[in-house]
């Protein structure tokens, strides 16, 4: 290498045998249990992956553009963390590079230097586009594309000092249960001085939120139809998208939208890579995607239980969608009596001030 800036590459796939036998495991899994669920990462094949960018830009889906918004207006801020120190920016389900460049692009050029941006997705097309697109535009910076699914291979995250950015509410994906492990696993590879930024969306009006998810053009229909297409593919099944519909809404109990596929007659599908049948009852519905909606205490107790906690809070002015940094908890540790007792007293201090003085 000579004494210019140069860019360089990499990329590495983590998504071989195993990720057959994964999702053989997880619809195998997921077809069985009542009521049957599929995980949302299989709706990222080539055309998911399409379908999704299309969605960001549909007039009803807020939180992309919303998310995007938020960071151009505090990139400078979130991007500090490479202005004196090089590390690493890692981005878990970075899918396309739009979202990345909102901070690259603002930033002063210099820094570009001292930013190793490592994207992580299952999408080999996002990693290897997305990896070409920002060498081109950004002298100076270097791209490790990691092709991996970050659910199972976070252990391939380059050491060294790092902010790991989790955009797009994807967080909100997981269940609590799955979602808080994913936030102690993250937390663990994570020094002292290391962020993670992540994107929440935020509870609203529940009529703003089904819209987002039952747009007028279909597109999202279409995006949750086609998780039956790559399953036909991946494991020689049977599906027919006709004899499914759409369903998404917003569970209020949970504070979540759900979607659904929802069938429109009884009848069997064969899987014959997983030598199974399916039987579906009318109307009977597959679970595809949970979508989980957050306040700011809800956000709080997430992260308290990972041992993490938000240092700086973006938002934009109808705090539609937050953009929070979080950092390791440096002396409290998860569930100790003093924060209990914290947390009790600020629970109770509104009740006080209502009474009359
Ligand atoms: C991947 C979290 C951004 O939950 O809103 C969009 C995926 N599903 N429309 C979301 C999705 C239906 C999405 N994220």
């Amino acid at each position: 290498m000579n004494g210019r800036s140069v860019n360089r590459v990499t990329v590495s796939n983590y998504l071989n045998d195993d990720f057959s036998a994964r999702i053989a495991d997880d619809v195998r899994r997921g077809l069985s249990r009542t009521p049957k669920a599929i995980p949302s990462k299989y709706f990222y094949d080539s055309r998911g992956s399409r379908l999704f960018d299309r969605i960001c830009e549909l007039p009803e889906y807020y939180p992309t553009r919303t998310e995007i918004g938020i960071l151009r207006d505090r990139a400078r801020s979130i991007m500090s963390f490479f202005e004196k120190r090089p590390g690493l920016l890692v981005e878990i389900g970075s899918g396309s590079d739009v979202k990345i460049r909102q901070l690259l692009e603002r930033i002063d050029p210099a820094w570009l230097r001292h930013i190793r941006y490592v994207p992580m997705d299952i999408s080999a097309d996002c990693v290897i586009g997305g990896a070409r697109r920002l060498l081109a535009d950004f002298q100076g910076l270097s791209v490790e594309g990691i092709i991996a699914d970050f659910t199972c291979h976070l252990e391939q995250i380059p050491p060294g000092r790092k902010m790991i950015v989790f955009l797009g509410g994807t967080f909100g994906n997981f269940t609590p249960a799955e979602g808080n492990d994913l936030l102690m696993r993250l937390a663990a590879t994570m020094g002292a001085e290391d962020r993670l930024l992540i994107g929440l969306d935020m509870v609203k009006d529940r009529p703003i939120i089904e819209a987002a998810y039952n747009d007028r053009a279909g597109v999202t229909a279409a995006f949750n139809l086609n998780i039956l297409n790559h399953i036909n593919q991946r494991l020689d099944a049977n599906f027919d998208m006709n004899l499914f519909e759409h369903h998404a809404f917003f569970n209020p109990n949970e504070e979540r939208i759900e979607m659904h596929l929802r069938a429109r007659d009884t009848f069997t599908v064969q899987i014959a890579g997983l030598a199974m049948a399916s039987f579906f009852r009318r109307n009977e519905t597959i679970r595809t995607e949970i979508s989980q909606k957050f306040s700011r205490q809800s956000a709080h107790a997430r992260f308290r239980k990972a041992g993490l906690e938000a240092v700086a809070w973006h938002t934009d002015a109808q705090d539609w969608f937050s953009l929070v940094e979080l950092a390791k908890k440096r002396f409290a540790h998860v569930g100790s009596a003093a924060h209990a007792a914290w947390t009790q007293k600020t629970s109770v201090y509104p009740e006080k001030r209502e009474a009359p003085a």
